[in-house]
């Protein structure tokens, strides 16, 4: 397994295996390696002759006063778990070669990014469009493999690919949980006991949610408060919101129909974290 940190030297060995016919899998991810990562590799491994995936802890898409600097890092062990999944390179930048002095060019996905997590962290989705974009620019692979747990970025990221021409073709995998349910996440690490142990209430909701709708449930006001009952009633974390959405636009409905996004954030402490479910209506 290769490790690059020089951009040039990266887009050399595409370009190398791509004259040998190679097709790329790409998996873009900060580190801090868990299964839901290793989801994404074992995919792109299925589906290409070779499989990049990059580490990069992107200071761009992190507003102030949150979490950038003490964003969990171990490099060694993300590079060990990537060799033993076949992984065929990493591409492991500084921060200072992917932000020159004076960089100055920014991509921001309309629309898509002013809902949900948008609407409370501005600027998120413009530093992740951005490096997204240069990571496809420096990595030209043929599918690239994005995790449904972060949804909305799934969304963005294949607008914006089709928007700019960017040509390759995004994928998304099902959200890997822990066994009793939470959605893994390298920001899980944050958690002491006692929230690692509320935040099942996450996806408990959810699941709750799912239910009603089955049974027939259409209205989103009182999904909503089911939700935001359940969480309050079983933990002590801090709603950020619960939305029910279309998946296409991200914007909030009213009544349930098509392809359903229902989406929660919450701080337990001050680890703020997110979980989802997709419904086909
Ligand atoms: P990161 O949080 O490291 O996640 C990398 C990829 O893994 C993302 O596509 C994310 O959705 C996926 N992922 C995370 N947890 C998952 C889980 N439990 N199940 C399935 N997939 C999961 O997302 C980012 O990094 C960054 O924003 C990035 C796209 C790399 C841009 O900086």
């Amino acid at each position: 397994m290769k490790i690059i940190t020089d951009p040039a030297k990266m887009r050399k060995f595409i370009a190398n295996e791509k004259a040998r016919g190679r097709k790329i899998g790409f998996v873009p991810t900060m580190g801090y390696l868990h299964k839901g990562h290793l989801a994404l590799i074992r995919r792109a491994k299925r589906e290409n002759g070779i499989v990049v995936m990059s580490v990069f802890v992107n200071p761009a898409q992190f507003g102030p006063g949150e979490d950038y600097t003490k964003y969990p890092r171990d490099f060694k062990k993300d590079a060990r778990m990537a060799k033993k999944e076949g992984v065929n390179a990493i591409f492991y930048p500084a921060v200072k070669s992917m932000y020159l002095p004076g960089h100055s060019t920014y991509i921001n996905v309309e629309k898509l990014s002013g809902h949900l997590c948008g609407r409370r962290r501005s600027g998120h989705f413009r530093g992740v469009a951005t490096i997204v974009a240069k990571l496809f620019n420096i990595i030209s692979a043929d599918n690239a493999y994005f995790g449904q747990k972060d949804a909305q970025q799934a969304v963005i990221i294949k607008k914006m690919a089709e928007d700019l021409n960017i040509p390759v073709e995004i994928k998304t995998i099902p959200t890997v949980r822990e066994k009793d349910g939470l959605a893994m996440s390298s920001r899980n690490a944050y958690l002491n006991k006692k929230e690692r142990y509320e935040a099942t209430a996450l996806f408990k909701s959810l699941s709750l949610a799912k239910k009603m709708i089955k049974q027939g449930e259409r209205g989103s006001r009182k999904i909503i408060k089911t939700i935001k009952d359940f969480i309050s009633k079983n933990s002590s974390a801090r709603i950020d919101y619960v939305s029910v959405a279309d998946l296409g636009s991200l914007k909030e409905i009213k009544a349930l129909k098509g392809q359903v996004l229902i989406a929660i954030a919450a701080y337990f402490g001050k680890t703020r974290l997110i979980d989802n479910v997709i419904l086909e209506v």
